[in-house]
């Protein structure tokens, strides 16, 4: 099959398509001829080299996509060969999604208000920030900041905070404020003086802060602890260093469907069933452009998911 992949790490001009072997579906899984499949930061991270050299290579990036099932795993239930679904690699791969045909070890089906593309871009956003909105306890009546709200996450969490009943203040810059807006969030725009523009947005008050909980997507982090009033009350996604006290979430993944996934990603579908949920997409690449999609990737201002197709 066709798959995007790299040989060494560095830059994304390494990315390139090749022939590489057919992935099968194991005990649990099931292999989709893929539709389309999401392009995350981590990608980027993981072929720069950021996080060590520390995977096989040559190395197929993506960790999300939608397709149509063509072959089902041993124990594998509910689903079957010819069913349009949406869903996960097993995460300890790292990769895998960017190719003509993905192993998926979470799904769900394909909702039928989601293009193919939206499908494709779904599952990783909507499993982080079902993740982090768990976490925070995000429920009906609170006040939720999120703190990159213009990104591929961002742009799913500003909605499933929505959906759980939570006022949603949203920071992004100048360009994105009706964008953001558009989404269900009251906008805000970060930098200097942030913590004043979140105040006269219109915040309840919360316990203690001006705000109930936040959600660190990107962006500096003191200022959310101050409208939190408490480190207790910020989930960070982004900040690796530890260093200001706040919860970091990350995915564990691991072998099997992970209940957690299969989680966020049924709230995502059954919401968009009825047309309360949309995936923004922040471009959509050929599969052979996989370098340019890391690259507006690593702009740090794509807003919404980057999808190959
Ligand atoms: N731990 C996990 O499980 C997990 C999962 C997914 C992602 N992540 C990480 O979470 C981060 C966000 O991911 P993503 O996919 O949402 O990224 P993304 O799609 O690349 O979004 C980046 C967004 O950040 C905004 N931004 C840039 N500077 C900002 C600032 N100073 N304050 C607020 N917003 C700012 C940009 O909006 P403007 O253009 O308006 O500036 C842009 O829309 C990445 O670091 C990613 O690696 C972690």
């Amino acid at each position: 099959m066709r798959a995007l992949q790299f040989t060494e790490y560095g830059p994304a001009d390494l990315l390139h398509v090749a022939e590489v072997e057919e992935p099968r579906a194991g005990p649990g899984r099931i292999r989709i001829a893929v539709r389309a499949s999401g392009v995350t930061p981590g990608d980027t991270y993981l072929r720069s080299g950021m996080f060590g050299e520390r995977l096989p290579l040559p190395h197929v990036p993506g960790v999300d996509a939608a397709g149509v099932v063509d072959e089902v795993g041993e124990g594998v239930t509910g689903v079957g060969v010819g069913d349009e679904v949406f869903g996960m690699v097993d995460l300890t791969l790292l990769g895998g999604a960017n190719a003509e045909f993905a192993v998926l070890a979470a799904w769900a089906p394909r909702p039928a208000s989601w293009s193919w593309e939206q499908a494709g871009g779904a599952a990783a956003n909507a499993e982080t920030a079902t993740r982090a909105l768990d976490l925070l306890g995000v429920r009906d009546g609170m006040t939720v900041l999120i703190a990159g709200a213009a990104g591929g996450v961002g742009t799913v969490a500003i909605q499933l905070a929505t959906a759980r009943g939570a006022k949603v203040i949203g920071t992004a810059g100048p360009g994105t404020q009706n964008f953001v807006g558009s989404l269900g969030a009251i906008p805000v725009i970060y930098g200097e003086g942030l913590v004043d523009r979140v105040g006269a947005a219109g915040a309840g008050v919360g316990r203690g802060g001006v705000v109930d909980a936040v959600l660190h997507c990107a962006g500096p982090v003191p200022d959310l602890i101050s409208l939190a009033g408490s480190p207790d009350r910020v989930v960070t996604i982004a900040d690796l260093s530890g260093e200001h006290g706040i919860r970091l979430t990350h995915t564990a993944g691991g072998p099997g469907a992970d209940p957690q996934a299969l989680h966020g990603l049924a709230i995502a579908a059954e919401l968009a069933e009825r047309g309360a949920f949309t995936v923004p997409l922040a471009g959509v690449f050929p599969l052979a452009q996989g370098a340019d999609a890391h690259r507006l990737s690593e702009t740090g201002h794509a807003h919404g998911k980057i999808v190959l197709v």
